[in-house]
């Protein structure tokens, strides 16, 4: 059974993954923590936390050997938007935690899960079903740590044997948790100020194309990549991953199919516009299905229907 330590753990991924590894390896097998404390009665309270500063070695240490973990999943980061804001925080956060957590995992023989991003690509990326391996010059400061920490990765298993495995994640559409300040952000807040007002402001503009993923399948990619035969994995760090390619004005179109008198209008923020703009359109993520058979179940329809009844079910609750 694996002992399993994830970072970043109360965010929109660790959310999610933390009660779908603790059904798999059980809940005290996997240890959840972040460097904020969890509020009572969160997702997540019914197994073993710990305060995590994925900048401070000694935290990381101090928990790989009193759970005896041999299994990191390294969530914790700082994302797109944020990122431009705080360059001098992403890189301290991005790459000074992904190091320590590989020579951590490293002293301690530990595999190592790290999610990169569409974020890695850039303006000179091809932009329609951008390849598997391809140009990697992006010109934001997530991207450069996004390229950097995929090489990294790869550069502990070459270098040191360490078993590092990550995804390229589009943006992710969730239920459970907010996104925490990415580019992509508005195709979660969309169904949130539609179900609530029948409204929402978009701050990119209505034709941008993104690829994105819903996140039972984005968990569903973690778990399989992770249990994946090493035998079969060429790549490493990391595969592309996606199931659909959207923009503002076609996910509005979908969702107002379900919520009637559904609107949208745009208030671009020229930083995320721009950061949009250098990113790729979609994504080949053949590579992925033929070295460890990823396939997603969910499409665009299922996925708006799916999002729309269980936010809607979450936001009378709250509000009763
Ligand atoms: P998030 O912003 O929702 O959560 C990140 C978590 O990291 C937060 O809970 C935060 O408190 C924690 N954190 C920040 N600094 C920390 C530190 N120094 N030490 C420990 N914890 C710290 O992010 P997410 O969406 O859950 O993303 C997780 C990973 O997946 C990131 O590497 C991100 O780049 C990647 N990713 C996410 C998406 C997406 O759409 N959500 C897409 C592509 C890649
Ligand atoms: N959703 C993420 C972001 O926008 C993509 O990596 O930052």
């Amino acid at each position: 059974m694996r002992k399993v330590l994830v970072t970043g753990s109360l965010g929109q991924i660790g959310s999610e993954l933390v009660p779908a590894l603790r059904k798999r390896y059980g809940d005290a097998n996997v240890v959840a923590s972040d460097v904020r404390m969890m509020p009572a009665g969160s997702i997540g309270a019914e197994g073993p936390f710990e305060y995590i500063d994925c900048t401070d070695m000694r935290q990381i240490q101090e928990a790989i050997r009193k759970h005896r973990i041999d299994t990191i999943y390294h969530l914790a980061a700082i994302l797109s938007a944020v990122a431009e804001e705080k360059p001098h925080i992403a890189w301290s956060v991005n790459m000074g935690g992904l190091y320590r957590i590989l020579e951590v995992a490293r002293q301690n023989g530990c595999a190592v899960f790290m999610p990169s991003s569409i974020g890695a690509f850039g303006p000179t990326t091809p932009r329609d079903r951008t390849p598997q391996d391809t140009i990697q010059r992006p010109t934001t400061m997530y991207g450069v740590t996004k390229v950097a920490g995929e090489l990294l990765c790869d550069y502990y298993h070459l270098r040191f044997g360490l078993d590092t495995r990550g995804v390229r994640f589009p943006g992710l559409i969730s239920n459970v948790a907010l996104p925490g300040g990415g580019t992509t952000d508005y195709a979660v807040e969309i169904f949130y100020e539609a179900i609530r007002h029948r409204h929402y402001t978009c701050f990119l503009k209505p034709e941008t194309e993104q690829d994105m993923l819903y996140m039972p399948d984005a968990i569903q990619a973690i778990l399989n990549l992770m249990e994946a035969d090493p035998a079969r994995l060429k790549h490493r760090n990391s595969f592309n991953v996606t199931n659909m390619t959207l923009t503002p004005a076609i996910l509005a179109e979908e969702i107002r199919r379900h919520i009637p008198g559904f609107t949208i209008d745009y208030e671009i923020d020229p930083v995320r516009q721009a950061i949009a703009d250098s990113w790729p359109n979609s994504l080949d993520d053949s590579a992925a299905r033929q070295e460890w058979d990823w396939s997603p179940e969910f499409d665009f329809e299922t996925m708006t229907r799916d999002m729309i009844e269980k936010l809607s079910r979450k936001i009378k609750r709250a509000e009763e």
